[in-house]
């Protein structure tokens, strides 16, 4: 019987911003994260205009990480892990973001907590920016739409590879750099890009901008990264929500290819190193001014990854249809996107579709015939604790093995290649849509509520011994 390779990753996913707290600590400065505010399911975070002292802010304590990382790695080592997706908080290093120095307490921290994770055994994967730009940046430069960023970027990164050269391998440049791609949500301009918009600016257009300068950004960390330690592993990190045709309709799949263009100019532009034709003569029929220079295609070309990092939840479904229902979108004449009848969803209302994994990991796989690596999956729910203290959260153990049944149908049936598999929220953290701590993805449960009380205790769920199953067994029994 075909089995899963032996090296395989299996392992859990956070960020910096949602898990550590400590967030005005040792030096460091106010990222992104920490101006939103707690929103709630259907409601929408404010993003503040610096730090409000009537508000309340999850990610400021999020579940203190930042001082209890030992006892929870050494949860993490019982569970079995074999990697541990976490970013480096780009505020703990360079707080303002373009300082001359970098801060030394910020560099031990991360020093401290990978040597914690190697003594356990435990691989770190590194996202170099998962949401937590240095706020000052966009005080002073507007974000990403600037190209000042970039080298700021650049700088930050050198330092950190450099530092932890002889222990990280495994490294993504910017989280769900593609969430962004339309432009039209505020939360995602300003977690991609630290961008806010004035009334009337086309944000199309400057997303586009932020975009580029993020993926030369990436190009030149890819290059600079295999300079510093060419045994270094680099990816970027997509979200992927494959969008399916709604019908047989020929234009529906038109709408659909036409959708999942803008999500994939980013992992195209990564991985293939050129802006592709589709996304040039966008920019030319509708007047864009992109700005960008020899030096910088050049960069690049010169900077292709080495995988392809990726989340998957969900997926989508448009139609040209008009009898359907859903809300328009602009990727194709008259198409809307609307839900697929054919699966069920969340409380949140994500779609769960487990089917889609195998679906976007052949596709990923076809497009770029590089490695990929499932580093965010998961299930959000609100958890009951019993009397007795024990979570029974079949639920989640349900979404995930029937995720895993699919991976593993892709890996040995299909033959992808797949590092690993990271599921989310490993340990309950703040939600990074909602700023809820009751939308759980954990396998520990984390003791604290949506308002910010509770001990912090860890306590294992009932999918705690089914995932340490999982990988004793190496992905054969669920
Ligand atoms: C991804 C992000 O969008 O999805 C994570 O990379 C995030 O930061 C995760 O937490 C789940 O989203 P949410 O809104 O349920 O926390």
């Amino acid at each position: 019987m075909k089995q899963m390779p032996e090296n395989f990753l299996w392992g859990g996913a956070v960020a910096a911003h949602q898990i550590e707290g400590g967030w005005n600590e040792d030096g460091k400065g106010i990222s992104t994260a920490d101006v939103m505010t707690a929103g709630s399911n259907g409601v929408a975070r404010e993003i503040t205009d610096g730090i409000l002292s009537e508000k309340y802010y999850p990610n400021h304590e999020a579940i203190d990480f930042y001082h209890r990382y030992k006892e929870d790695i050494q949860l993490f080592k019982e569970l079995g892990l074999k990697a541990f997706r976490t970013s480096i908080n780009w505020t703990r290093i360079f707080p303002n973001g373009n300082d001359e120095e970098a801060n030394e307490a910020g560099l031990q921290f991360y020093d401290d907590l990978f040597d914690e994770l190697l003594a356990n055994d435990i691989e770190p994967v590194i996202t170099l920016s998962h949401f937590e730009i240095p706020y000052n940046l966009y005080k002073e430069f507007g974000g990403f739409r600037s190209k000042e960023v970039i080298d700021c970027f650049v700088k930050y990164a050198e330092v950190v590879m450099n530092r932890y050269k002889n222990k990280v391998k495994y490294w993504m440049t910017f989280n769900e750099i593609n969430n962004q791609a339309d432009g039209q949500h505020e939360l995602h301009t300003w977690t991609n890009s630290a961008i806010l918009f004035e009334e009337g600016e086309n944000r199309e257009e400057i997303i586009y901008q932020a975009g580029l300068n993020e993926l030369i950004a990436s190009a030149k960390v890819v290059k600079l990264g295999h300079q510093i330690n060419p045994e270094f592993q680099i990816g970027c990190m997509m979200a992927y929500v494959p969008v399916y045709p709604y019908s047989s309709n020929p234009d529906d799949q038109m709408a659909a290819l036409k959708v999942m263009q803008r999500r994939y100019f980013y992992s195209d532009v990564h991985a293939k190193g050129e802006i592709p034709n589709y996304v040039l003569n966008e920019w030319a029929d509708k007047g864009y001014e992109i700005d960008y220079s020899d030096e910088e295609l050049k960069a690049l070309k010169g900077g292709t990854v080495d995988y392809i990092g990726f989340s998957y939840y969900m997926s989508g479904t448009v139609t040209t249809l008009q009898d359907k229902g859903g809300y328009e979108i602009p990727d194709y004449k008259n198409s809307k996107w609307l839900s697929n009848p054919f699966v069920k969803a969340s409380d949140w209302g994500w779609q769960i579709d487990p089917v889609g994994l195998r679906y976007i990991l052949n596709v990923i796989h076809e497009r770029y015939d590089l490695p990929l690596f499932i580093v965010e999956n998961g299930f959000g729910a609100y958890d009951k604790v019993e009397a007795d203290g024990s979570i029974n959260d079949q639920y989640r153990i349900d979404y995930l093995k029937a995720h895993i049944e699919q991976l593993k149908a892709a890996v040995l049936e299909d033959g992808v290649n797949l590092l690993g598999y990271t599921p989310w929220g490993i340990i309950d953290i703040v939600s990074f849509g909602t700023g809820e701590m009751e939308k759980r993805y954990g396998m520990i449960y984390v003791d604290k509520d949506n308002q910010g009380n509770g001990t912090l205790k860890r306590s294992k769920k009932k999918s705690f011994a089914w995932y340490q199953q999982v990988i004793n067994s190496n992905g054969e029994e669920l």
